[in-house]
């Protein structure tokens, strides 16, 4: 494996769409793509790139796997709307709820996502569009980190040197080997995306999955999901790398109304990180926190205990799965 970075202080952004158009282009031919678009800043540029280069022979879907935060899918469609791009919504909620079902291992968690995803959800459309050809956002941070051995990435099979075409049965593109992710976002401003999408915080493929402890079940994501929109509303002024919300497994005892509740817990985690590889907790106002925890206490229903992680990366990681 032999890819020659783009560093990002050398990335012509103009440059590097033409090239990236021009090879999409040729290697497609007048056949079709399709691309799975997830409205994070790597999707994002691909699916603009595979626009340019194959107008409506390209076909986006985003699907929706339950594991979205609070109205996502349909903002991200609209963000493409709003640039002339048609994204097609698939519903895959119940596919992925039956593929967790019973799962608590977070290895196993991972697996399951990603499974339902590629061999079933995204693969049946891919089969079914006729398309040969496949988009991907697979950046060269994906590829370090896969070689690494640190965590299993989603979008790396090549590199993994399973042959996707045997796999899956298509073959892959992956326009932004070469970069990583800050010169993903130069790009993305370069082709004239949102700020919402090209300055957006990280957020993982197995999504609210990954911020669940144990079981990712309708129940426990609905709760946080909600948690999450708030710790996303309080904090959207700190200028941490990333925040989030994670619903822990286990239960303690609280009070409310005069009388003994068992709930749940929150914690919140936000952090100062570079490149994601190693990160500190923010030191946040104690008024900051004082917000969350009230409005949490409040608004998500049998919360009765909110933390706020002060733990490194290493040893912690950012997500708890
Ligand atoms: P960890 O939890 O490994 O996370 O410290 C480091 C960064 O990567 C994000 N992350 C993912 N991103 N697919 C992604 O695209 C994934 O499966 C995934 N898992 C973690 C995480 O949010 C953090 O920014």
């Amino acid at each position: 494996m032999n890819i020659r970075e783009i560093t990002t202080s050398s990335l012509d952004p103009q440059r590097f769409i033409a090239d990236q158009v021009q090879k999409i282009s040729s290697a497609v031919g007048s056949g079709l793509a399709v691309n799975a678009l997830s409205g994070g800043v790597d999707s994002s540029v691909v699916t603009m790139l595979g626009y340019k280069a194959l107008g409506d022979r390209l076909k986006t879907y985003f699907i929706d796997n339950a594991l979205m935060r609070e109205n996502e899918p349909q903002k991200v469609v609209a963000v493409f709307q709003q640039l002339g791009v048609h994204v097609e919504l698939i519903d895959a909620r119940d596919e992925f709820l039956r593929a967790l079902k019973g799962i608590t291992d977070p290895e196993q968690k991972r697996e399951a996502v990603t499974q339902t995803f590629y061999k079933h959800v995204f693969g049946r459309l891919v089969r079914g569009s006729g398309a040969r050809h496949l988009l991907q956002g697979t950046i060269l941070t994906d590829v370090d980190e896969t070689v690494a051995g640190i965590k299993r990435q989603h979008n790396v099979f090549e590199q993994l040197g399973i042959d996707p075409q045997e796999a899956f049965g298509y073959q892959i593109l992956e326009p932004l080997i070469q970069i990583r992710k800050d010169g993903v976002r130069k790009v993305a401003q370069a082709l004239g995306l949102p700020e919402s999408i090209y300055g957006r915080m990280p957020f993982p493929g197995p999504a609210l999955a990954a911020r669940i402890i144990g079981e990712a079940t309708p129940a426990k994501l609905a709760l946080v999901r909600r948690a999450t929109a708030i710790t996303e509303a309080e904090l959207s002024g700190t200028p941490a790398f990333q925040y989030m919300a994670i619903l822990h497994e286990d239960r303690v005892t609280g009070m409310r109304g005069g009388r003994r509740d068992f709930g749940f817990q929150i914690e919140i985690r936000c952090w100062e990180s570079i490149d994601a590889r190693e990160a500190r907790p923010t030191r946040l106002p104690w008024e900051t926190l004082e917000n969350l925890s009230r409005r949490i206490l409040a608004e998500v229903p049998g919360v009765v205990s909110v933390t706020y992680n002060i733990a490194t990366k290493p040893p912690s990681t950012m997500e708890v799965v």
